[in-house]
């Protein structure tokens, strides 16, 4: 595999995980979420309310 086959993964301090897309997430409750987006931007705080996807939620204070 070269490097311009892998795809980017980039965790962002305090904020989501930017993912290149198009981009299929799989839930554990068997939920499936497509993103065409360019980058897809998942959410690892929890709080967004289009979870699994980042709605920017985790800029609020809480
Ligand atoms: S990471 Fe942005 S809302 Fe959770």
């Amino acid at each position: 595999m070269s490097d311009a086959d892998r795809r980017t993964v980039r965790p962002v301090q305090g904020g989501p995980v930017m993912v290149q897309g198009p981009v299929r997430i799989e839930m554990p409750d068997g939920t499936v979420v497509d993103s065409d987006r360019f980058m897809v931007a998942i959410c690892a705080c929890r709080r967004s309310k289009d979870y699994p996807l980042c709605d920017t939620s985790h800029r609020r204070r809480r």
